[in-house]
């Protein structure tokens, strides 16, 4: 539309300016915030940037793909893809506390993109220029959310450059600063992101890590990642997409109860559906997803997931009860 190419030919106009003939990185999440504001910048400084994609083991299904595939096809974008999931892994193994988690997730994320940094000043070194930039996602909400100020006290911990050590300082660039989430799917289609991309549902940055209660495994990643992709496969078919905020699968690793499949007696895991509307994730409701695509959902899961006997759905608002069970 008129507004969505005024805003992106703005924003293009902006980030060049800020940017000039330095370089500037940018790390992508998976998420819709990150590829949209990478797609922009480089829109805007073409090659003066690179995007980092560190890929810690706690994504969707097909996720990493995207990023690696798509999104490098789509926008031309220089990516240096880091796969960190055994680094992860052993760092959370034993862990299952929940701030506990987020807190070894971020400082892992950091120290990774630190290092993928590094890498990425040290071969733009020949020509004298300089990475001195930080892409992030930031986006309107965010803002509010973190007080105001220019954004490193966001809630987002994994992108926040406040830890960044002294030799690695970046001025940000946060081309969404102004815009909600809608608007940023619009731009990210206006950018030729694929609908798939811009229009996935909100994802946490610790991932899959803070949707198993329990520890944390590359086994219950494996059952989690099944059963969530049928979830997101099923809401996508009934044309959900769109009214449903987001839709966390919870695998309840701990638990088990006694089921009974084909001739036999199961004792597995059960899942949790969490399917929410609304604006900006601060308050939200539980969405009223029609029964029949909730019994496709239950009955694929516990036929194609081997581990899951039983699935149930979360009917919490927030408040009082928060999107993430962590
Ligand atoms: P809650 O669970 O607080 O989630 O209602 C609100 C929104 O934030 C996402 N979320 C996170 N995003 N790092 C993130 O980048 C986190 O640690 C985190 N925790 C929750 C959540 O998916 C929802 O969209």
């Amino acid at each position: 539309t008129w507004t969505m190419v005024n805003i992106v030919d703005e924003q293009v106009g902006r980030v060049r300016e800020q940017i000039g003939d330095k370089r500037a990185i940018c790390g992508l999440s998976g998420g819709v915030d990150s590829a949209v504001a990478g797609a922009l910048v480089q829109r805007a400084v073409g090659d003066q940037l690179t995007c980092v994609f560190v890929d810690h083991g706690l994504l969707r299904k097909g996720e990493a793909e995207q990023v690696e595939k798509d999104f490098v096809a789509i926008t031309g974008a220089k990516l240096k893809v880091v796969d960190a999931e055994e680094r992860f892994l052993t760092a959370l193994s034993g862990v299952t506390d929940p701030e506990e988690k987020r807190k070894i997730i971020g400082r892992e994320f950091i120290r990774v993109f630190e290092q993928a940094a590094r890498e990425v000043v040290a071969e733009s070194g020949e020509n004298g220029s300089e990475v001195e930039f930080l892409v992030q996602g930031t986006l309107y909400p965010d803002v509010v959310e973190s007080g105001g100020g220019t954004g490193t006290a966001n809630i987002k911990s994994h992108h926040n450059v406040g830890g960044l050590p002294d030799d690695l300082r970046f001025t940000l660039v946060e081309p969404l600063r102004e815009l909600f989430k809608d608007e940023v799917r619009k731009v990210g289609e206006e950018l030729g992101l694929p609908p798939e991309m811009v229009w996935r549902q909100p994802f946490p940055g610790p991932g899959l890590g803070i949707r198993i209660i329990g520890e944390v495994t590359r086994e219950r990643l494996d059952v989690l990642r099944e059963a969530d992709a049928i979830a997101r496969e099923e809401l996508s078919r009934a044309g959900l997409d769109r009214e449903i905020w987001q839709c966390p699968v919870v695998l309840l690793a701990d638990v088990r109860s006694v089921g009974v499949q084909g001739d036999g007696r199961t004792y597995g895991h059960p899942v949790v559906l969490r399917p929410v509307s609304s604006e900006d994730a601060m308050t939200a409701d539980w969405s009223r997803v029609p029964y029949d695509v909730l019994a496709k959902i239950s009955n694929r899961i516990t036929n194609e997931v081997r581990e899951i006997n039983r699935v149930t759905l979360d009917v919490t608002s927030k408040p009082p009860g928060t999107i993430e069970w962590e």
